[in-house]
């Protein structure tokens, strides 16, 4: 890819450059944030560990969104973080408006991007960016599931002390407590889970995985989780960059997909240079669609207060 542009250089968006330019995924990376200086130092500090690792990432921080002119992908992490206590609902009101002023700049200055959202409510802000936009859901998509499958999968290794290399989790629904971890689709080595681990290892597993995120917040108090996401928008970058075609849980717009429409949420879909090459239908249990029906409604609640 020639150019990629990250908005927000808070923690999650300067961590995110560090692994693309580390990951040599393009050739120019800009990273814009409302504060002076401040995209502006991460990308030069960024900038000065190329002769190390070996990169030819160029990088550029601004406060102006002309700065995004050309970018073929647009990561959005800019917002306000939750605090301990606070759940990704209780920032929504200042985050669409954040993201609306963003969404705005990014139809002006990079027309034909992709947007990659992260900020959270990231299932609906999501919903709010493609609304705005009017763009295909192709390209206007967010970033939840490969995080939370990771966190889940880094779970089941230090449970089973197996190797993470032959662990694949995945976990679907909206990003939030009420996610859905799906066990059945969950495997080592094609082996699912449930033959290595006890009911009460597994119990232990869904519910660290359903609070991933609270755990970390509560342990840094002053900060949320910035390593893992950031690993997990690198990886959703890489697939698009590179056109991996790989499948990747990923917050998309359903078009009739499980039924449902004009909602966002973590489904298994096709990632590569067109963004969100297509949807995966997985079919669902009785038990797992209890589970991805009340993980919808929570997402629905939230998308229902933009109206
Ligand atoms: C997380 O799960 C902040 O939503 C982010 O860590």
């Amino acid at each position: 890819m020639e150019k990629i542009a990250i908005i927000g250089a808070g923690r999650v968006g300067e961590s995110t450059a560090q692994f693309l330019a580390k990951n040599d995924t393009c050739r120019e990376l800009v990273l814009l944030d409302v504060r002076e200086g401040a995209a502006e130092g991460a990308a030069l500090d960024i900038q000065e560990t190329a002769p190390l690792f070996g990169f030819d990432t160029r990088l550029k921080g601004g406060t102006d969104a002309a700065i995004l002119s050309g970018a073929e992908l647009v990561v959005i992490t800019a917002g306000i973080p939750r605090k301990p206590g606070m759940s990704r609902s209780d920032v929504l009101d200042t985050n669409v408006a954040i993201l609306d002023k963003l969404v705005d700049g990014i139809m002006e200055h990079a027309p034909d991007a992709m947007l990659l959202l992260v900020s959270n409510p990231v299932d609906v802000l999501t919903y709010r960016a493609w609304q705005r936009t009017g763009w295909p859901r192709n390209r206007v998509f967010g970033q939840a599931g490969v995080l939370d499958s990771s966190r889940m999968a880094s779970f089941v290794a230090l449970e089973t002390g197996l190797s993470v290399n032959d662990i694949n989790a995945m976990v679907l629904g909206g990003h939030g407590d009420s996610m859905v971890p799906m066990l059945r689709y969950s495997t080592i080595n094609g082996i699912p889970v449930r033959h290595f681990l006890s009911e009460e290892a597994i119990a232990r597993i869904v519910e660290r995985t359903r609070h991933g995120g609270a755990e970390i917040l509560a342990l840094k108090q002053t900060s949320s989780a910035y390593d893992a996401p950031a690993a997990a928008i690198a990886a959703m970058v890489d697939a698009i960059a590179l056109d991996r075609k790989r499948v990747l849980p990923t917050v998309a717009l359903l078009e009739g997909e499980y039924g449902e429409r004009d909602v966002a949420m973590g489904v298994p879909c096709i990632l590569g240079r067109n963004g969100v090459e297509s949807v995966i239908e997985l079919p669902l249990e009785p038990s797992e669609r209890k589970e991805f029906d009340q993980s919808l409604a929570g997402v629905r609640n939230d998308i229902n207060r933009l109206k």
